[in-house]
């Protein structure tokens, strides 16, 4: 086995930037040994780094998703329940059976005018104060909006939930991590409970829990609360960086930005640009490998956790030419921002919808948006990309 890489040894240059660390370990090849650098330091898995092999590798059904076969069990699941991220064929495919047809292309588009609407209002709202952090106006409160009214969220304490979640995919020590997830899993308890005592509502939760009433073999309880767990981080944690990474990107390179604005319909592509030049996924989540594999001539034994680097994969430049450059007039198609294979990102449709509109309406009502001091830290871990803070004027 080839040296094992320590990426905490590159201390918080690399939760600022990692693109430099990923782009030399691609020059040195696409598959890596590495250490994760604090807070979970203690774990060692291969990492997937090129383009080519993190594609194969995100379809490859080697790389499974259920852990829990190696005889451990990931916090968030033995705390909350399985959940189509951290489970296999056939499980899998009766969970995202179960949840698809909702976030089909169609289905989505007919969130449009409701999306508008909560876009206008925050903006409203956020307008005449001249300055703002554009993460807590705007693009934090846009999708946990959207996905709480989608789901039938009602009075959901966005900031105790927000703080709890970002310590889930973005944990700044074990214990707060574990005492994040503990309070998720009671929150999400109540909350179901409180859907299920109340009249019969037309929403995506009161419909999951019908069916795991009526029809318990196919969703249990535990998966239930999976389920929502899933959809409320992913709805939102993703999201709210999309917007905030591309807002970013854009305000770095005026170039850029001064083209959208003369051409709005350059926008679809900006936003694939965003997604492929700062995706909010880092790193896909863990697979292992069921059974005794080789990655580019790089042997993984059968129960090797392995990581695959979206991030990494899409600045590769053997796949996008002069890849550490945004450009909006690029085209980015084949990115890996949204995932690859079977996991394939469940609300690419809705992300895609949000982020749009939110752009639109962003530079049509400020033509003079700009920079407003330095951006907040950026997200420790190795899971999700994107700042705590972005401090906007207009
Ligand atoms: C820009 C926003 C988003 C990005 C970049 C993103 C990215 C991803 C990625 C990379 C995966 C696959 C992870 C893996 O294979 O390990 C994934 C899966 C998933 N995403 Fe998203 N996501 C976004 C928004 C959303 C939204 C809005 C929803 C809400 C409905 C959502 C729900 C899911 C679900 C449920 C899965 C698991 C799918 C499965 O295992 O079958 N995502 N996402």
């Amino acid at each position: 086995m080839g040296e094992i890489v320590e990426l905490g040894e590159y201390g918080t240059r690399f939760t600022e930037d990692p693109h430099p660390v990923y782009a030399e370990l691609r020059a040195r090849g696409p598959v890596h040994r590495v250490r994760l650098p604090p807070p979970m330091a203690h774990h060692e898995t291969w990492l997937v780094v090129g383009y080519e092999e993190a594609r194969a590798a995100l379809a490859d059904g080697r790389l499974a998703k259920d852990v829990s076969k190696t005889g451990f069990t990931p916090l968030d699941e033995e705390l909350i329940g399985k959940y189509l991220l951290v489970a296999d064929p056939p499980q899998h495919t009766r969970l995202r059976r179960l949840i698809a047809r909702e976030f089909t292309g169609r289905r989505v588009e007919r969130l449009r005018p409701r999306v508008r609407e909560i876009t206008g209002s925050l903006l409203d709202a956020m307008l005449p104060q001249g300055r703002a952090d554009l993460v807590e106006s705007f693009a934090f409160p846009l999708p946990i909006t959207v996905i709480c009214e989608l789901l039938g969220v009602p009075e959901l304490d966005r900031k105790l939930f927000r703080a709890l979640s970002t310590e889930t995919v973005a944990p700044t020590s074990a214990e707060s991590e574990h005492d994040a997830i503990v309070r998720l899993a009671a929150y999400l308890d109540e909350l179901i409970e409180d859907k299920r005592c109340s009249p019969p509502a037309d929403d995506l939760l009161s419909d999951l829990i019908r069916t795991t009433d009526e029809d318990g073999d196919r969703l249990s309880a535990r998966e239930l609360r999976g389920m929502a767990y899933v959809l409320l981080l992913a709805g939102h944690e993703t999201t709210v960086n999309l917007i905030a990474n591309g807002v970013h990107a854009l305000l770095a390179h005026p170039g850029q930005l001064a083209a959208l604005r003369a051409d709005m319909t350059l926008l679809d592509g900006a936003v694939e640009e965003i997604l492929r030049y700062e995706g909010p996924v880092e790193n896909a989540t863990f697979r292992y490998a069921a059974e005794p594999l080789d990655i580019a001539g790089t042997a993984i034994a059968a129960g090797d956790p392995v990581m695959i680097g979206l991030t990494a994969a899409d600045r590769d430049g053997t796949r996008f030419p002069a890849p550490d450059r945004f450009d909006i007039r690029r085209a980015p198609q084949g990115h890996l921002a949204f995932g690859h294979g079977l996991h394939y990102c469940l609300g690419a449709p809705l992300a895609r919808l949000e982020a749009r509109i939110a752009l639109r309406a962003l530079l049509e009502r400020c033509p003079d948006l700009a920079l407003d001091g330095r951006p907040g830290d950026w997200l420790p871990g190795t899971l999700i990309r994107g700042v705590r803070s972005l401090p906007v004027r207009w």
